[in-house]
């Protein structure tokens, strides 16, 4: 249901080949102000074209456009401000809405394909920070939504299980490490080998030696270090497993750092034999400065191979393995320049395709204003935070409806969702403050707020006993108290489109806040559920309602219980 489509095809019968429809269909506008109509056209370009004035052409036009869709025409200087039919146009969405369902809102963006998502990609034997909490909900959010949008989603947890801190924190693990500590708090005590490795550095050189001296070892596949980095690798897994588990997200692969071994010597052959690769200051790097960047170090004086050498193995791998049709990495944007230097060698090198890689920035996560720091302090642990709020969201249960059934579950889904909530409703490029009593209100823009509406619009279901399936009613005479819920039904399809065109979930975040707002405000001034003739009309919007709201959530990486 694309209201701007169907005005653009009038104007164009109107206009006769003059102007293609689609940059009709770019000129038209939505009005911030509802009084203004419900699309707007400016005349311009076409006074242009036809060398006429704007005004004349607004007023000719006015006159010619007749549509049962489109019920009344202002020409307002040099636009049309067109008012759509209210009761042809609601019961069109709602029809629609009770026909396709959970499909509602599903389009087919430039094509499909595969589209790759490196997402979380937290560091083994590190602990898991925000900066992964936020690269998870957002990738797990874009997944859903390209998905939505005839893509095929591949999500990829690009683990940091390699480099030069696994030679440090094996030489500390074995000076000072205990297995059965390591085996029941596998991060927390290898963060705290890994510190104690360079307090006592600081002291003692020689424990650098020794930590390079494990991970040549390790990159020369020694048995015990390989079993070791093997240890610790699966037992920090098995912790952030834990986090993906309450979270509700999975991968489709956990092809991280080390998976690039062998498959760096062929990048650096192939980077020589482009005659790409240059010596300087004892290092291979390609030189970037056409580009305006730093020079793309790949390879150390001692021949170990390094972060970018193995995200360019992991390009080359993703294309030729997905033959994706786009690549992102959502990455914090402190790690903007490598990005940048990625895409540019890659361009060096001859491969078109780095074009469909994208870099999808996130800010930071702020407590009282400051960065949050992992390591240092005052740690905030993830896991925690989600503990935490699941136990507010069971307490507010407790208080507010203490009878529901599985309480538990549903704790879990509030309490969950009121993070991922908060994290994605803004724009990901801003900074966001930390706080978990902000994102457990039930009022504002918040999880839960959107949750509780959803559940009330469900009892309200339950109440009138709705069944699904029956024809969209078309008792109502105005849907005029509708119109701002219907409207914004209708724009849901709109949203689903921006948030993949700017990779941003916040669009949708956003948008069911919105709807939750309208749909509170109409049930608060119309009796949904008195006896009359239009009920059931009432009730197939209200049904309406939980259909987009549920999908929204969902593309959101947020569950929707029906009873709250
Ligand atoms: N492990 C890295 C970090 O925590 C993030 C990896 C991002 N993905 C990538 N392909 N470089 O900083």
């Amino acid at each position: 249901m694309n209201f701007k489509k169907e005005l653009a095809t009038v104007l164009f019968e109107l206009l006769g080949q003059e102007i293609s429809l689609t940059e009709l269909e770019l000129m038209i506008e939505k009005p911030k102000i509802a009084s203004r109509g419900d699309l707007a056209f400016p005349c311009f370009t076409l006074a242009k074209l036809k060398r006429k004035s704007p005004n004349l052409i607004a007023l000719e036009l006015g006159e010619k456009i007749q549509s049962p869709t489109f019920e009344k025409i202002e020409v307002v200087g040099a636009y049309l401000n067109i008012f759509l039919n209210k009761k042809e146009v609601s019961e069109k969405i709602v029809g629609e809405i009770i026909k396709k369902k959970a499909l509602f809102g599903s389009q087919e963006l430039e094509g499909g394909g595969n589209v790759t998502i490196d997402m979380s990609s937290p560091n083994i034997a590190k602990p898991f920070s925000m900066g992964h909490l936020r690269s998870t909900v957002i990738g797990n959010a874009l997944a859903f939504i390209v998905e939505k949008c005839g893509y095929e989603p591949i999500k990829i947890n690009h683990l940091g299980d390699w480099g030069t801190q696994f030679g440090k924190l094996i030489t500390a693990y074995k000076l000072w490490g205990d297995a059965e500590k390591v085996k029941q708090n596998p991060i927390k005590e290898l963060l705290a080998l890994y510190i104690k490795f360079h307090e006592v550095a600081e002291m003692d050189p020689s424990l650098e030696d020794q930590g390079r001296s494990w991970f040549k070892k390790l990159e020369d596949g020694d048995e015990e270090a390989l079993q070791l980095w093997q240890w610790f690798r699966d037992e920090s897994l098995k912790e952030f497993s834990r986090i993906y588990d309450l979270m509700n997200v999975q991968f489709d692969s956990y092809a991280g750092e080390a998976f690039y071994n062998d498959k760096m010597d062929r990048v650096v052959k192939l980077l020589e034999e482009k005659q790409l690769l240059i010596e300087s200051d004892q290092a291979q790097v390609v030189e970037l400065t056409d580009e305006q960047l730093p020079p793309c170090l790949i390879k150390k004086s001692d021949g170990a191979t390094l972060y970018a050498t193995r995200d360019l193995a992991a390009a080359l791998y993703r294309k030729e393995n997905y033959k994706f049709a786009k690549s992102l990495y959502v990455v914090g944007h402190e790690q903007s320049l490598h990005f940048k230097q990625l895409i540019a060698v890659l361009k060096k090198m001859g491969y078109a395709w780095a074009e469909k890689m994208v870099h999808v920035p996130f800010g930071m996560m702020l407590k009282d204003g400051k960065k949050m720091s992992t390591r240092k302090g005052k740690v905030v642990l993830l896991e925690e935070v989600l503990t935490e709020s699941i136990a507010m969201a069971r307490h507010n249960i407790e208080e507010k409806n203490p009878n529901l059934a599985n309480k538990d579950g549903v704790a879990k889904q509030v309490g969950v969702g009121a993070v991922i909530f908060h994290d994605l409703k803004n724009n990901r490029m801003n900074d966001i403050e930390f706080s978990l009593e902000e994102m457990l209100r039930f009022e504002g823009e918040t999880g839960p707020y959107v949750q509780y509406t959803f559940a009330r619009a469900c009892s309200i279901l339950r109440k009138g006993n709705w069944q699904t399936d029956v024809p969209p009613a078309a008792y109502l005479s105005g849907w005029e108290k509708e119109w701002k819920v219907t409207s914004l039904l209708m724009e849901f399809p709109n949203a689903i489109k921006r948030a993949c065109e700017n990779l941003d979930p916040s669009q949708v975040a956003k948008y069911v806040v919105d709807l939750a707002q309208a749909f509170n405000k109409y049930y608060a001034e119309v009796k949904v559920l008195e006896e009359n003739v239009e009920r059931s009309a009432r009730l197939a919007l209200v049904y309406s309602v939980t259909v987009v709201l549920k999908e929204g959530l969902r593309l959101l990486g947020i569950e929707a219980p029906e009873e709250m």
